[in-house]
Order: structure tokens, then C-alpha cells, then sequence
């Protein structure tokens, strides 16, 4: 979601707070905002858009202020404009950054008012500044005001303030909304995230729940939420990941399609000793907790929650245990029963979705005794959370749209499957050829990445279509969604995905030919089933594109395209057939000139429910 940066130095720190918030601009990009202070002064940049219109804006960087905060937005209350952008101020006293979202802004807001305070903007955040104001009046100390402030507070909200008489000072803190400090030499900053500070540092801590930090450039000091002095562990991440990198391609989204061979190269390694997968895949404590599980939990969200989805029929096939898969916005707002020996899985890529990390909270508060988490982000709430961990090791994800991330979940997913099977003694036989085919599938990923030409020339076809429609069956269901969700979230274009056998019990109605109708047709023992569908709708006059195993006859008729992917083990299908979809999408977005790497109204790590 929103991204925030503050630094407290002997220098001037406009520039490294413009990169860090550059380094985090995917998570939120609607506005942006920067508020200096030195010399009892403060000055303040807000901008709509993108960082670079207010990098435009802070000119030649004339005031050198050596205390700063800024944040770039993903709007929730109030729309995108420079008077909602952060910082909020109060009384040209107090200024904030905010990342979250105060349930009870509004009796605070009309509490403020009544007090005299006037509100600019139409943000749920601006009460924070005035409430730490109307703290002010009773103490000098801009840590026991912050602290006063936030007792108030019924939310989320990571956030970090400054205030005009105290140079050299930014207090922080942390509920529901990560933030991480970054030790420096005789200077100190604060994130909502480490990737922004990863130019500046390799030394970070990450604050805690209810945890308020005092940072100043030569000391930094935490608290609980009863002020109490804790000591947090600080750790060592040297990931100097230069974010403006794109290596030669031209979006981020391209390039870690690309990287998908690397990332599930990465994500094996050390991880296929099939003598003990569970141990390899999952740590010491798997092998017995997965013997025992009876039964898996899968709780996600958008890409993610698609990864569930196939690992519900690889589960449930493969390795013969029961699996129920689900929305973590609902199943945290639902009363569900939990099943004996059950292992709840949530599979994040930033490990702060705000839905996912409640769900496994409220997992383990009605009684889910073993949690596993598929993360990538080894510092994040979510895997600091979960008992069991399998981090996914795909490198950062930059682009808005989840790609490597989701077939390294899925990977994870396999890993699951086999190491599950395994403890349940499964046939010696098939778990040899799930062995083999498992060293084989970063290979067979580079392959398929060959059909990007044939992919980028029929993309035309879509650049007028306003809707399409993705069709598959079994575990080509979910990949059906997952290349739906691709396609409209970066190229705008309406998608729906149907399991092909539902075709008939509805969505026919919309066939003709101005919807493009693609198909996963991988071969395996739904094909002659789904070659009904198809016939279905080619009787409708619809147009086809169909992604086909290239050992598989189709009759060539004008009205569908065939694309033919190499040949796989059925059960790798899904991740093999999310390459081409992944491309498809990237490249129609292209031809409609659409903003890729960070699509209208999104933003990555959705840290507000
Ligand atoms: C879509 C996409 C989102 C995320 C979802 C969950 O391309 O990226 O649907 O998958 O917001 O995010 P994580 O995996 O970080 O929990």
C-alpha cells in the first residue's frame, strides 16, 4: 500500500528520502509527499502522481533539511490530490506520515474540531497530527505525545512523526503496519519497508506491534505500547536490490517473467532431498508435524489465493489428504469450523496482506495448532507469525502483477504435496517420477518462455476487445483465473474465467465473436472433455485461442488459433501454462500503452483490509 521513508541525519536528506520513496513507489503511486525541517523550519512538497512529478517540484534542493519524512499514497479515504497526499500537519507544528487506516477518524475528527483543530484534507490520518498536537500542550517530549496519541487510536497505522521544536527527532510506530529502522553511522532512518532503505543500510530492526521508537542520529530507542524501554534484535539483510534495475528489459513485469527459470532454480535449491522432503523442503520439525495432518487449510488472497486453488487439487489427488481452500477477507469474517489435525497454510509474496495476517491470526485463536506460511519476504509479519516456514527465495517482485512469485508458490505448493505424500507412505513408484519431473521443471519453464514471439504477434487481437473469457478445466481452473486476473489488471481489458464445464449453465450467452475465448488445454484426461467445450463454443461463432499441448492433434479451423506449448507431466501443467497466459496479458497491455509495472488504482502489499 502507501510507502513511507524518514531519515534524521548530519546532511541534507531530500534525496535519499526521494529514493527511498522511488525504491517503494510500487507499493502505492497516486501521490506523493516530502516535508523537510531545519533550523526550526519546516517545508513541505505534496504532489499528485508519480515520485518523479515531485522530485520535478523540489528543484534544486535549496533547503537542506536534515530531518525528513515522506510517503507516497495509495488513497483509501479521500481521493488522489495534494491536500490528501502526505505529511499531514497540524498548526505548522506537527508533521506525519501514515500508512493504514483509523477506524474512528471521524468521532476523532469531530472531537478535533470541536477543539478548534480545522481539518485540510478528507484523510482518516490527519487526526493523528492533530491529536499529537493536542499532546503537546501537556508535554515537551514528542515520544509521550506520539505515545498519548496513539492510545486513541482503533486501526491499523505504521507511522512516523516530526515536530518543528525538537530537531534532529522522528518517533515512530507500529500497529498492523510494518515499519523498520535502519541503523546508520551518526544517522538513522525509519521505513515502511526495508527496500527502502537498502542503499542506506544492511543493519535494520523491525519494530513490533505496539512498539514506539525514538530515532535520532546518533540513538534510537524502543518502547512497548506501555513506554516501556525493549530491546528488538536487529538483523543483518545486505540486499542491495537496486530496484531501478530492469536488466535490459523494458518493465519490471517482463523481466521477472523471464527471471521465472532463476527463481524456481533458486527455490529448489537444497530443498529436492527426497530421502526426506519434508525436512529439505520445510525444516526440522515437518517431518512429524506433516505426518500427523489429517487435513490442510488454505487461506490467501488474488494471485495467491489461485496458487491455493491448485494446490487443492494436488493435494487432494496426489498425496490423498483433504483440502479446502479460501479468501482470507472471508474466512476472517466467518464462523468455520476447525478440523482435528489440521495445518493452515497462507501463501503470501510480501507477507503483509492485511487479510492474510489476520486470517492466521484468528487461525490460531479458534484453535489451529500448526500454521505454515509461503512467503517471500523472510522478515515479514506473516512469517514471523507462522510456526513452519517455506521461504520462497524468488527474489523481489517489483512489478504489480504477480508473476515469478506465483510459480514459486506453486513450486512450494508441489513441495508440500510430495513431502505430505511422502510421510503418508505413498507409492514408491509415483514419487519417484514427481521426483524426477520436479528437477526437471525450472528447464521445462526456460522452454516454454520460447513461445514469447508467437504470444507478442497475436496480441493484436485483443487491442479493441473489451472482454474475454479464459476457459480450463480441473487444476487448469485456477490458472484460467489467475490468466483472467492478469489480463485485466494490467491491460484494463474485462476477463472472466469459467471451468469450462460450466460453459452451459450460463456464460454461452455471451459468445460472438467480439470476445476472445482462450483455452489451457493441457493433455491429460480432461482433454477430450474440454474439446467438447471448445466445440461448444466454436458452434456460437466464438473466436478462439488455445494454449495446447504440442503432442496434442487439434482440427485447424479459422475461427481458432492453436499455441502450442511443449509437452509436460499433467500435474506440472499448471505452472507450465501460466507462462504463456502471463505473456499474453504483458503484451496486450503493451499495445494499449498501459502503465504495466504499476497499474490505475492498484498497489503492491495490500496492507489495509
Ligand atoms: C495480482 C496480485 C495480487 C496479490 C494479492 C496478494 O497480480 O499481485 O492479487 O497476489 O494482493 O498479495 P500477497 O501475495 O502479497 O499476499
Amino acid at each position: 500500500m502507501c510507502g513511507i521513508v524518514g531519515a534524521c541525519a548530519q546532511r541534507s536528506v531530500e534525496e535519499l528520502l526521494l529514493n527511498g520513496l522511488q525504491a517503494l513507489e510500487y507499493r502505492g503511486y497516486d501521490s506523493a509527499g516530502l516535508t523537510l525541517l531545519a533550523h526550526q523550519t519546516f517545508k513541505t512538497f505534496k504532489e499528485t502522481g508519480k515520485v518523479a512529478r515531485l522530485a520535478a517540484v523540489l528543484g534544486e534542493g535549496t533547503f537542506a533539511g536534515t530531518t525528513g519524512i515522506a510517503h507516497t499514497r495509495w488513497a483509501t479515504h479521500g481521493k488522489p490530490s495534494a491536500v490528501n497526499a502526505h505529511p499531514h500537519h497540524s498548526h505548522d507544528r506537527v508533521a506525519i506520515v501514515h500508512n493504514g487506516i483509523i477506524e474512528n477518524y471521524m468521532p476523532l475528527r469531530q472531537r478535533l474540531q470541536q477543539a478548534g483543530y480545522i481539518f485540510v484534507s478528507d484523510t482518516d490520518s490527519e487526526v493523528i497530527a492533530h491529536l499529537i498536537h493536542a499532546s503537546l500542550a501537556h508535554t515537551d517530549s514528542l515520544l509521550e505525545a506520539v505515545h498519548t496519541a496513539v492510545a486513541e487510536l482503533i486501526g491499523t497505522y505504521g507511522l512516523v512523526a516530526i515536530d518543528r521544536h525538537q530537531a534532529d527527532t522522528m518517533v515512530a510506530a507500529r500497529s498492523g503496519s510494518p515499519m523498520v529502522i535502519g541503523h546508520g553511522i551518526g544517522e538513522n532512518f525509519i521505513a515502511s519497508d526495508q527496500m527502502a532503505l537498502a542503499a542506506l543500510s544492511s543493519q535494520f530492526t523491525y519494530l513490533e506491534e505496539g512498539d514506539i521508537a525514538l530515532i535520532q542520529p546518533k540513538s534510537i530507542a524502543i518502547f512497548d505500547d506501555a513506554l516501556q524501554p525493549v530491546v528488538r534484535k536487529q538483523v543483518e539483510i545486505d540486499a542491495k536490490v537496486s530496484v531501478q534495475d530492469k536488466a535490459g528489459f523494458r518493465h519490471f513485469m517482463l523481466k521477472e517473467i523471464h527471471e521465472q527459470p532463476h527463481a524456481l532454480r533458486q527455490t529448489l535449491r537444497e530443498r529436492l532431498d527426497f530421502s526426506n522432503l519434508a525436512r529439505a523442503a520445510f525444516g526440522d520439525q515437518a517431518p512429524a508435524l506433516l505426518a500427523g495432518v489429517e487435513h490442510v487449510q488454505i487461506v490467501a488472497c488474488g494471485t495467491s489465493y489461485h496458487a491455493g486453488l491448485v494446490a487443492q487439487y494436488w493435494l487432494e489427488d496426489m498425496a490423498k489428504i483433504s483440502c479446502r481452500v479460501e479468501i482470507a477477507s472471508e474466512f476472517r469474517y466467518r464462523n468455520s469450523i476447525v478440523p482435528s489435525n489440521c495445518l493452515f497454510v497462507t501463501i503470501s509474496q510480501s507477507g503483509e496482506t492485511a487479510d492474510t495476517l489476520e486470517a492466521l491470526r484468528l487461525a490460531k485463536k479458534i484453535g489451529y495448532q500448526h500454521t505454515l506460511s509461503i512467503c517471500n519476504v523472510a522478515t515479514s509479519s506473516i512469517v514471523r507469525e507462522s510456526s513452519l516456514n517455506y521461504m520462497m527465495h524468488a527474489g523481489t517482485e517489483i512489478g504489480v502483477a504477480s508473476t515469478k512469485a506465483f510459480t514459486v508458490q506453486l513450486t512450494g505448493l508441489l513441495l508440500l504435496t510430495g513431502a505430505i505424500a511422502q510421510q503418508h507412505h505413498c507409492h514408491e513408484a509415483w514419487f519417484e517420477q514427481y521426483s524426477q519431473a520436479l528437477k526437471q521443471l525450472p528447464q521445462i519453464i526456460e522452454n516454454v518462455l520460447n513461445v514469447e514471439q508467437s504470444i507478442a504477434d497475436l496480441a493484436e487481437d485483443f487491442s479493441d476487445k473489451q472482454h474475454a473469457l479464459f476457459l480450463g478445466r480441473g487444476e487448469q481452473y485456477p490458472i484460467a483465473m489467475e490468466g483472467a486476473l492478469k489480463l485485466k489488471e494490467i491491460s484494463y481489458i474485462h476477463a472472466e474465467a469459467y471451468a469450462a464445464g460450466e460453459l452451459k449453465h450460463g456464460p454461452l450467452a455471451l459468445i460472438d465473436n467480439n470476445m476472445p475465448v482462450i483455452v489451457v488445454a493441457p493433455n491429460n484426461e480432461l482433454l477430450e472433455k474440454l474439446k467438447s467445450n471448445i466445440q461448444e463454443v466454436q458452434a456460437r461463432g466464438g473466436v478462439m485461442y488455445v494454449f495446447a499441448d504440442q503432442e496434442v492433434h487439434f482440427d485447424c479451423i479459422d475461427s481458432m488459433k492453436v499455441i502450442r506449448i511443449p509437452h509436460c507431466e499433467p500435474w506440472l501443467a499448471p505452472l507450465v501454462y501460466t507462462i504463456p497466459l502471463q505473456l499474453l496479458s504483458y503484451y496486450v497491455a503493451l499495445i494499449k500503452g498501459t502503465d504495466i509495472d504499476q497499474p490505475r488504482n492498484l498497489a503492491k502489499s495490500v496492507t489495509v483490509e
